[in-house]
């Protein structure tokens, strides 16, 4: 992440999607990713950037701006437009056409290790995207030596609490009305199944 993060006084740009728009279909539709990412993530870089011009955080990697704002009333605008910039980007990583499948095997041993079985660990991340109440995020991160799942509420991030985040599953309504309607559970179930990039979780593992 780091190396897309804008160090500079320059703008944060949207970073390009790492597959094409309809590498996805059909359990993300390029509908989907033309208003999700050609909209809604677009929008929140915009934001940020209007929002944090000529103040203290211009300068800030993004990373930086997330982890000095989260929890802050008066910074709640700056928060939630560079929280959903650094979500979405994650997000986008945390799929790939053809996923699904089975972790690497450093990874799985972990997950094991701390869930028992894949499938467990892949309910519960199952079971806290749909449980999340409106808007947020379900997560696998490392939490100190262990695995663990959790959600957030809105632009939530768990680094911003000293977590780190290996994968993310996005629970907006945007993320799925188009394709799925009201059925989050179908969503979940097929990301899981055919698109998370249990690879990239393992990238984050060895860091
Ligand atoms: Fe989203």
């Amino acid at each position: 992440m780091s190396n897309d993060t804008i160090k500079s006084a320059a703008a944060h740009v949207l970073p390009a999607l790492p597959y094409a728009d309809n590498a996805l279909d059909p359990v993300i539709s390029a509908q989907t990713i033309g208003f999700h990412y050609g909209k809604h993530h677009k929008g929140y870089v915009e934001n940020l950037n209007k929002l944090i011009a000529g103040t203290e955080f211009a300068d800030l990697p993004l990373e930086k701006i997330v982890t000095d704002t989260a929890g802050k009333a008066d910074k709640a605008a700056i928060f939630n437009n560079a929280a959903q910039t650094w979500n979405h980007t994650f997000y986008w990583r945390s799929l790939r056409p053809k996923g699904g499948g089975e972790p690497p095997p450093l990874l799985r041993q972990k997950i094991e290790a701390s869930f028992g079985t894949m499938d467990a660990c892949k309910k519960e991340l199952a079971t806290a995207a749909t449980t999340q109440f409106g808007s947020g995020w379900a997560w696998l991160v490392v939490d100190g030596n262990k695995l663990k799942v959790v959600k957030t509420g809105n632009a939530e991030v768990p680094l911003a609490t000293g977590m780190n985040p290996l994968l993310t599953i996005d629970v907006w309504e945007h993320a799925y009305y188009l394709d799925y309607q009201n059925r989050r559970a179908d969503y979940v179930s097929a990301v899981l199944e055919k698109l998370i990039n249990w690879n990239f979780a393992a990238e984050h593992l060895a860091k």
